[in-house]
């Protein structure tokens, strides 16, 4: 492929052939080397994990990698992204990483980039988040090899998640077990093409192998979808005691960043089930895999 940008682009086979990748790189001593490739980060969206895993995987493979600093880009000056992307490009950046609060535009800008550059989708709006989810089935397979047998549980604002958008179309593609929302009514999605929704944190929970608590994004809220947290707490945060309901070797995980206390009990979140440090280690991996791939079937 040329961009990564949705998981609907990949067979099940791809995407299994870079899950298994990024596990090999992860225990590698060595990595390939692309010290010719520029890669740069362009997040106009806040990011912790996505941003510097990319700066650090790129480095890792020995490419060269630009920070824009957007706050100061001439973008400031009326210039369009597009012609940041141009810009970049003419100076020879070979790989764009893009996270940007309108759904879509990684998939317009990849219809406009010069032959030879790659855009990656660190996020788009309420969209998708491809390279999370990757990451996360990848942090899964690691515990649970299985996943024609799992049950797989995503609690909490799933209307507004690109993640939990990339987590239905990735868990579809490779044949997860059973996938089940739970959500307060306003969050459930409207539409679904894998997967059962609820409103029982106690229904979805039972026989669950991995829960997946996402965060409360209060940016993507409006003041009328902003529930009392209070009672979101009461009714759905992942603690010991929630976590009773779900298998007793179930595994729990946060794509980040973490609201402690709202989505999840730290008691939870720092314990012997949680996967969520795992998660961030291994995001470096599987963009490692990513980066790699579209440079090596570079069109
Ligand atoms: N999971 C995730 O996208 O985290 P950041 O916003 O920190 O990149």
């Amino acid at each position: 492929v040329n961009h990564f940008l949705e998981i609907s682009q990949l067979t099940c086979s791809e995407a299994m052939s870079l899950i298994e990748r990024a596990l090999w790189l992860k225990q590698a001593k060595t990595y390939p080397q692309y010290p010719h490739y520029v890669l740069a980060n362009l997040f106009y969206e806040a990011s912790t994990r996505t941003r510097t895993s990319f700066e650090l995987a790129a480095k890792k493979l020995m490419l060269s990698v630009l920070n824009l600093d957007l706050q100061f880009s001439s973008e400031k000056k009326g210039e369009v992204i597009q012609d940041t992307v141009k810009t970049l490009a003419s100076m020879g950046t070979q790989v764009m990483v893009i996270r940007h609060v309108q759904e879509g535009l990684p998939q317009q800008l990849a219809l406009t980039v010069p032959k030879g550059v790659h855009v990656i989708n660190a996020g788009d709006g309420m969209g998708s988040h491809p390279t999370q989810a990757m990451l996360d089935l990848m942090t899964i397979l690691e515990r649970k090899p299985n996943l024609n047998d799992l049950k797989i549980v995503i609690v909490g604002d799933v209307l507004h998640s690109r993640v939990a958008n990339s987590l239905q179309g990735l868990c579809k593609l490779l044949n997860v077990g059973a996938l089940d929302f739970v959500a307060p009514r306003a969050w459930l999605p409207t539409t679904m093409d894998y997967g059962t929704a609820t409103t029982s944190l106690q229904e979805g929970l039972r026989h669950a192998d991995v829960v997946i608590a996402l965060r409360v994004q209060k940016e993507r809220l409006s003041s009328s979808d902003l529930p009392d947290l209070d009672a979101y707490v009461q009714e759905y945060a992942i603690t010991p005691k929630t976590m009773a309901l779900a298998k007793r070797d179930a595994i729990v995980m946060h794509p980040g960043p973490l609201n402690r206390g709202i989505e999840m009990d730290s008691v939870v979140a720092d314990g012997p089930q949680s996967c969520i440090w795992e998660q961030v280690k291994n995001g470096v991996f599987m963009r490692m895999a990513i980066i790699e791939s579209l440079l090596m079937h570079a069109r």
